[in-house]
C-alpha cells in the first residue's frame, strides 16, 4: 500500500491548502508556455501535489530580447522576462481548462506597483480552477526602484495587498538575491502570507568565449538547476529557524535525494523547475522515490522528515562566514 504523503501547505489559512503529496512543478516550467501547453507524452502531472502556472501580470508582456536561455553542465540561465498574455486572457482561456484537473493549479502573479498586486488578486478571486496564489516578488517596483524581493517593506506591502484582496491561500516566493533572506521572510509572514517558496533564480552572467560578449540579450539572467541547490538549501535551512509558516523548497532538484535534502532542511513541499525541460517525468519519478523512501524508512509520511537536519549537533545559528 502506498503511504499517504498529503501535506497542508497553508495551515494558517481558514480552509488550508491540502495537497495529495509534496511534489510540485515550479512556476515558468510547466509545459512549453508555463501554463501546461504541449506537455510531453507520458508526463503524469495530474498525480502531483500541485502545479504553479506562469507568473501573470496585469498587461501582456512580450518578454526580453533574445537570446534568453543559456546552458552549462551545472546550470541553466534564463532571462525570459515574465512573458505572458496578461491576467484577462489567462482567466478567460486557461483557468476554465484547469477546473476539471485533478491536480490543483496555483497561479503566480507579479505587479510593478503595489496596486497591481491588489488588482491581480482581486481579478483572480472567485475564478474556478485556481487553488491558490503564489506571489512572485522578483520583479522591479517601479515606484521604489528596487525589486520588491530586495526590500522587506516592499515585500510586506505586496503580500498585504494580496492577502487583503483574496480569500485564497497565499504563498510568497522569495529571491535568493538578498543578504539575509530571513528578514524578507519575516516581513512576508508578518504581512500574512500562508507559506513561502524558496527560492527563485540567482542573478548570474554567461559569456560567449569566442565572441567575448554576453550570451543573453539582457546581459545577466537567473541561474537555475544544480548550481542553485546549495544556495537555496541554505536559505530553506535558515528560514525554517526564523518563521513558523510552511516552506516550499525549490532550486536544482533532479533526484529523490535532492528533494529529501530540502525536506531535511525544513521544506514541507518541494518544486521542480529546470529538470522538467530535459526530463519531464522527473516530478513523478521523485514522487515515486519519496513514496518508496517513506515506506522503507518506517515513517508515516514526508512530514515526519521535515527539518530533520536541525537535529544534528551543529552550532546554534548559521552565520554567513565561509571559513
Ligand atoms: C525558463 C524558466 C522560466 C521561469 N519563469 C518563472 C516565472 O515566471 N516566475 C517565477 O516565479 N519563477 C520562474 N522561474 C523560476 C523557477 O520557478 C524556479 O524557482 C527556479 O528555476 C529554481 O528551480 P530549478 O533549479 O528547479 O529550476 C523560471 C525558471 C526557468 C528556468
Amino acid at each position: 500500500m502506498m503511504p499517504d504523503l498529503s501535506v497542508n501547505i497553508a495551515p494558517g489559512h481558514e480552509t488550508g491548502l491540502l495537497l495529495r503529496n509534496p511534489v510540485m512543478i515550479s512556476c515558468g516550467t510547466f509545459g512549453q508556455d508555463g501554463y501546461g501547453s504541449h506537455m510531453a507524452a507520458g508526463v503524469d502531472f495530474q498525480r502531483l501535489g500541485a502545479v504553479v502556472a506562469k507568473t501573470t501580470t496585469v498587461l501582456p508582456r512580450l518578454g526580453n530580447a533574445t537570446p534568453r536561455i543559456a546552458h552549462a553542465k551545472a546550470w541553466t540561465m534564463n532571462s525570459i522576462g515574465l512573458q505572458n498574455p496578461g491576467i484577462e486572457i489567462v482567466l478567460r482561456e486557461q483557468a476554465p481548462l484547469w477546473v476539471d484537473w485533478e491536480v490543483p493549479v496555483i497561479l503566480s502573479i507579479a505587479g510593478e506597483r503595489v496596486d497591481e498586486f491588489r488588482q491581480l488578486a482581486a481579478a483572480v478571486e472567485g475564478t474556478p480552477g485556481i487553488a491558490a496564489i503564489e506571489i512572485n516578488v522578483s520583479c522591479p517596483n517601479v515606484e521604489g526602484g528596487l525589486d520588491f524581493a530586495q526590500s522587506p517593506d516592499f515585500t510586506g506591502e505586496a503580500v498585504r495587498a494580496v492577502v487583503t484582496s483574496t480569500r485564497l491561500p497565499v504563498i510568497t516566493k522569495l529571491s535568493p538575491n538578498v543578504t539575509d533572506i530571513t528578514v524578507i521572510a519575516k516581513a512576508a509572514v508578518e504581512a500574512g502570507t500562508h507559506a513561502l517558496t524558496l527560492t527563485n533564480t540567482l542573478i548570474g552572467m554567461a559569456l560567449d568565449h569566442d565572441e567575448a560578449r554576453p550570451v543573453l540579450g539582457t546581459v545577466t539572467g537567473g541561474i537555475s538547476g544544480p548550481a542553485l541547490k546549495p544556495i537555496s538549501l541554505a536559505m530553506v535551512y535558515k528560514t525554517y529557524r526564523a518563521v513558523e509558516v510552511p516552506i516550499i523548497g525549490v532550486g536544482g532538484i533532479e533526484t529523490t535525494n535532492d528533494a529529501l535534502d530540502y525536506i531535511y532542511a525544513g521544506a514541507r513541499a518541494i518544486q521542480i523547475g529546470t529538470a522538467n525541460f530535459s526530463s519531464p517525468r522527473t516530478p513523478q519519478e521523485i514522487l515515486s522515490g519519496l513514496e518508496r523512501h517513506v515506506t522503507r524508512s518506517n515513517v508515516a509520511s514526508t512530514t515526519d522528515l521535515v527539518g530533520l537536519a536541525h537535529n544534528a549537533v551543529l552550532p546554534p545559528a548559521p552565520t554567513n562566514s565561509s571559513h
